[in-house]
C-alpha cells in the first residue's frame, strides 16, 4: 500500500507566550525553559521539526508609532532564535531545531561557522529559515537607509547560497584525521580556501570549523513571489507556505516541483509544508465557539494588524475597520503575505480580512472541530494536494501550554491512528528524516 503519510512541523518565534489569556504563562519566558518544554513535547508528537521566526526590529508601522506593538507585546519583544534552537536541540535527540538568520543580517562567513556549529551541536538536526528581510526599519539597524529591491536582496541570497556552500564544502568529508598516536588532528591537504569573489561578497575562506554531521544545514525557505519561489526552488529542503485553500495548496506545491525540475533538482527532495492553525474543542461547536471568541476579539484584530503593518511596512491603522480596503496595495515587503491577507474583491471589512482564516496571515485553510474531524480533514487535503506536509502554527504565533497539547496529545494521536503521520524516528539527521517520505 503506498506511504500516505504527511510531515509535521511547528512555527513559533522567541517572544511572550499567550501572556494576556487565562491559559498563558505569564509572558516571561526568556530562559528558554518554557520552549524547551515545547520542543520536547514536539518530539513526544513525532514532529520533523520545530521553526523559529524572526525579525530584527521594533515594529513601529501601525498607528506611526512602536507604542502599540510594545503594549500588545506584538512582534517585539523578540530574543534570538539561534542560542533557542541550541537550547532547544540540546534537551531533545531527534527532533530537527530550525532558526530563522536573515541573508541581509550575516556575514557569509559568520552563518556558516554558527550554523556548522549548531549543527555538530544538535548531531545534525539543525536547519536555516533562510530569509531576505522585508523592512526598511530592518535595513536601519545595518548600516542601510532603505532595503534594496526584492530583485536586488534575491541576486544577493542567490550569491550568498553560493558562499556559503563553498565554505560548508570547504573542509572535505575526511579531513579530521584525529589519529593521536601519530599527533595529527587534521589533514592540511582536505582543508581550503574558497576565494570566492564576486558581485556582493569576497570571502576567503576556509571555514574554521570540522565538517557538521550533515555539512550544511537543511535549508528552509518560504518565497511567495516568482522569483522568491525560483529561490526556494533552487535551494531548499523545505518549503513553506501560507496557501488559498486545498486547491491553493495543490497548485502551488505544483508550481514548486516543476520549477525544481527546470533547474535540474528532484523535486522529492523537496518538502513543501502548508501553515496551518487548527482550532480543536471537546465537540464541534465548541471549537467554532473558542474560535469566534479569539478571532473577534478587538485585541486580537489589533495584534493582527500590527503584525501585517509591520511585515509589509503599510499602516493599516489608516483604514476604517469596517469597510474594505480602498485599493489594492503592494509592498517592497512580504507581498505574498499581503496579498493571502488583503483578498483583494472579495468584499470584506478590514476587522473581517483580520479575522478570516485565524488570522488569514497564517492559514492556508479552515481547520475547526474535534481533533478526529481536523484529522480527517487533513488527511483529506494532504491526498488532493499529493503530500509533503503541515507546518502547524498560531494566528499570531503565540502559544499556550493547552494549545501545545491539544496538538501533541489531541489531534496528533488521531493522526497517527489513521497511518497519517510518523510514529517513531527513524534518522539521526534531519534532511533524512525528512526524505523518509
Ligand atoms: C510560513 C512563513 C514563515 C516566514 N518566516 C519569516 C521569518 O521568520 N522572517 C522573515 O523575515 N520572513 C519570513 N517569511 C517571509 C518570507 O521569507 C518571504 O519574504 C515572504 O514569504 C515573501 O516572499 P517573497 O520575498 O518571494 O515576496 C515567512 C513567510 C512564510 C510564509
Amino acid at each position: 500500500m503506498a506511504d500516505k503519510r504527511f510531515h509535521l512541523a511547528w512555527f513559533m518565534n522567541f517572544t511572550p507566550d499567550e501572556w494576556r489569556e487565562p491559559f498563558g504563562q505569564g509572558g516571561n519566558p526568556w530562559d528558554g525553559q518554557f520552549y524547551i518544554e515545547m520542543a520536547q513535547s514536539m518530539e513526544r508528537a513525532c514532529f520533523d521539526l520545530i521553526m523559529i521566526e524572526d525579525k530584527l526590529m521594533v515594529p513601529e508601522t501601525y498607528g506611526a508609532s512602536r507604542d502599540l506593538s510594545l503594549k500588545h507585546a506584538m512582534m517585539v519583544p523578540k530574543a534570538d532564535p539561534a542560542p533557542l534552537a541550541v537550547a532547544m536541540g540540546m534537551a531533545t535527540k531527534h527532533l530537527g531545531v530550525v532558526a530563522t538568520m536573515s541573508t541581509m543580517a550575516y556575514p557569509p562567513f559568520m552563518l556558516a561557522r554558527l550554523s556548522s556549529t549548531i549543527d555538530s551541536l544538535t548531531k545534525g538536526r539543525f536547519g536555516w529559515n533562510v530569509v531576505t528581510s522585508a523592512e526598511d526599519l530592518m535595513a536601519k539597524n545595518f548600516g542601510m537607509d532603505q532595503l534594496p529591491p526584492r530583485e536586488d536582496r534575491y541576486a544577493m541570497a542567490d550569491e550568498y547560497m553560493e558562499v556559503v556552500g563553498k565554505l560548508f564544502e570547504s573542509w572535505e568529508p575526511d579531513a579530521v584525521v584525529l589519529d593521536r598516536k601519530n599527533g595529527i588532528y587534521a589533514d592540511g591537504s582536505k582543508v581550503h580556501t574558497v576565494d570566492h569573489e564576486g558581485r556582493f561578497y569576497k570571502v576567503r575562506g576556509p571555514l574554521n570549523t570540522v565538517p557538521s554531521p550533515q555539512r550544511r544545514p537543511v535549508y528552509l525557505q518560504a518565497g511567495a513571489s516568482p522569483r522568491g519561489r525560483d529561490f526556494a526552488a533552487q535551494h531548499a529542503d523545505a518549503i513553506v507556505s501560507v496557501a488559498n485553500g486545498v486547491e491553493g495548496m495543490k497548485a502551488f506545491r505544483a508550481d514548486i516541483r516543476a520549477r525544481a525540475e527546470k533547474l535540474g533538482r528532484n523535486p522529492d527532495d523537496i518538502k513543501v509544508f502548508f501553515c496551518i492553525c487548527p482550532s480543536l474543542g471537546e465537540t464541534e461547536a465548541e471549537a467554532r465557539a473558542r474560535y469566534d471568541n479569539v478571532t473577534m476579539s478587538d485585541n486580537f484584530v489589533t495584534d493582527v494588524l500590527i503584525s501585517i503593518s509591520a511585515i509589509t511596512e503599510i499602516d493599516f491603522s489608516q483604514y476604517d475597520l469596517d469597510k474594505p480596503l480602498p485599493s489594492k496595495l503592494v509592498t517592497n515587503g512580504e507581498s505574498g503575505t499581503l496579498d493571502k491577507f488583503q483578498q483583494w474583491g472579495s468584499g470584506k471589512t478590514l476587522r473581517q480580512l483580520a479575522a478570516a482564516g485565524g488570522g488569514g496571515l497564517v492559514s492556508s485553510m479552515e481547520l475547526i472541530g474535534t481533533p478526529a474531524q481536523v484529522a480527517e480533514k487533513m488527511g483529506e487535503a494532504m491526498a488532493e494536494v499529493g503530500g509533503d506536509g503541515f507546518l502547524i502554527t498560531t494566528p499570531v504565533l503565540r502559544v499556550s501550554r493547552r494549545y501545545i497539547t491539544e496538538i501533541c496529545d489531541g489531534l496528533v494521536p488521531e493522526l497517527q491512528a489513521r497511518g497519517l503521520v510518523r510514529t517513531e524516528y527513524k534518522h539521526q539527521l534531519l534532511r533524512d528524516n525528512l526524505r523518509e517520505f
